[in-house]
Parts: C-alpha cells; structure tokens; sequence
C-alpha cells in the first residue's frame, strides 16, 4: 500500500470523513470509480481552487452495473490512483469500502427523471441512473452535509450522467455547484476512458471511429439546417450502418437537443451522442456540435 506525506487523507467511513472535513467551509468534490486517467486528474485539478478542501471519492458503485456487466473484473488501481491523486493536491480520497457505504441493502434510491434516464444510456443500461444518481446523492450527503456550499466537478464524457445529476442538485436544492468539464482525448481523439483499458492494440486503433462517425454525424446534421427533423432519422442510420460496416456494435448513434436530449427541431443547439461496443468493450462519446 502507498505511503504518503501528511498532507493527504484517506478516509475509509463516512464518519471518518466528516472528521477530515470538519473544518472545510466549501469543500470541492471529484466522484470517481478509481482507474484514474488523465481526465480525473483534470477535473481533480480544476475542483482544487474552487474549494477550501478537495475531496476525491474511489469507489465501485455495484448498483450501476448490471448483471452480466464488468463490476468485477472493472480495475481497481488503488496505490497508482493514490499517487497520482497526490501529486494532483487532493487533500482527502473518500475510499468507503462497501459495507460502510451499503451497511444494508440500499432500498431507498433516488429515480431520475424517465424522461432524461430512460433514454440513450438508461435504455441500454437498464437502471444505470437509478443506481448512480443514489449513490452520488450518498456521496454528496457524506461530504456536504453541514455545509451551506459546496462544488462537484463531473466530465462531459459522461453527457447524460450530468445532466441527471444537475437535475437532481436543482430539485433537491442542495447547495452545490455543479460544474461540467470538457472531455479529455488521446492525440489521436479518443476520449479518455477506464475503459480503455480493455481494448486490444487493433482495437484501440480501430477505437477512433467512433468520435470520427460522430463528428460526421453532427457536421451532417448541421448542414440539414432547416430540413434536420426529416433527415435526421436517414443521418443516424447512415452513422450505424457504417459503423456496423466496421465491426462495431452500435447501441445508438444519435443527434439530440441539449437542453433535455429530446428529439431536435431546427434552430436548437445539438449534442451528437453514441455508444457502440468493439469486440468486448462498450465505449461512449459526445460533441456539442
Ligand atoms: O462517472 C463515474 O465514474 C461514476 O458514474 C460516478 C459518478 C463516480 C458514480 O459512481
């Protein structure tokens, strides 16, 4: 297990963390499942300034995956997370291990809006937001309990997962400032992911086409102007067709609004959004376009 300055926490149990935080008037929070690329890190180092205590939580939410999912086999990094978070400035990691954040079964959860979670990622993953709006809302009352302001910093990569997890912090008038950062990519474009991990050398090279085939799409829907809502439809299909052509699998490749990921109108703002899986490794991607 890593050794470290003591300038670091970790805290195993939510008690424990209050401890840390007791003096914290604003603390600014990363949620993570550890595996920590380049884009935690970003986030990790944007949170810093906005926050008087930068908390990191590392923690495999089971009730995000579904059965035949990869919440075994997905990786836990544990010493190399806590390296880099260190020299990142973090000042506590929330590391709960399961039974002190699920002490008994967690029958109590928080449902999204179906209109927004049972669309796009919530059709594929069935109870995806059902199990990540609980436990970030378990996450959040852990840091920010006691606290009149508090900051959460969460990629774009995961599009919806904001957007659910904005709606949330509106409705249930915590006072925390939600803040979206912009997608971290490889050189080549592919968007910074744990998941990348799994993929073969072939595949991590093939792995590009997805930005690419989305890109294509949001520079056609675009030039649909006025026309979009009548050409839309043929557009993705163009886009899964030739991504299917390529040996993917595509769960959904589609031009949305921004605002609420509902079917566009011309003269909206759009974000082009997919999820496709190559060989075993199911990747997502987006643009605002
Ligand atoms: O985006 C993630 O890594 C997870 O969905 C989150 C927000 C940490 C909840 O488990």
């Amino acid at each position: 297990m890593a050794q470290f300055l003591n300038s670091m926490h970790i805290a195993r149990s939510i008690p424990e963390l209050r401890q840390h935080l007791a003096h914290s008037q604003c603390p600014a929070f990363v949620p993570t499942m550890g595996n920590l690329h380049a884009g935690h890190i970003k986030l990790v180092e944007l949170a810093k300034p906005q926050g008087d205590c930068t908390v990191v939580s590392i923690f495999v939410n089971r009730l995000q995956f579904l059965p035949h999912e990869d919440f075994d086999s997905y990786p836990r990094t544990w010493d190399a997370d806590c390296a880099k978070l260190e020299a990142a400035g973090c000042d506590v990691i929330f590391a709960p291990r399961e039974t002190d954040l699920y002490p008994e079964a967690q029958t109590v959860k928080v449902h999204a809006d179906p209109a927004l979670a049972d669309i796009l990622e919530g059709e594929f993953r069935p109870g995806f937001f059902t199990g990540v709006s609980t436990v970030v809302m378990k996450l959040f009352m852990s840091v920010f309990t006691g606290k009149t302001q508090g900051v959460a910093v969460f990629g774009k990569k995961d599009y919806q997962q904001l957007m659910v997890i904005r709606q949330m912090v509106r409705q249930f008038a915590l006072p925390i400032s939600v803040i979206g950062v912009e997608t971290c990519r490889a050189d080549d474009g592919l968007a910074l992911s744990s998941r990348n991990g799994y993929l073969t050398e072939s595949e991590r090279t093939e792995a590009l086409h997805l930005s690419l085939t989305l890109r294509e799409l949001g520079r056609d829907a675009l030039a649909a102007a006025s026309a979009l809502a009548t050409h839309l439809p043929a557009l993705e299909g163009k886009a899964m067709s030739a991504l299917s052509q390529r040996d993917w699998q595509p769960d959904y490749l589609t031009v949305r609004r921004r605002h609420d990921l509902q079917a566009p109108q011309a003269g909206d703002a759009l974000v082009v959004l997919g999820a496709a899986k190559l060989g075993k490794t199911r990747l997502i991607d987006n643009f605002e376009v």
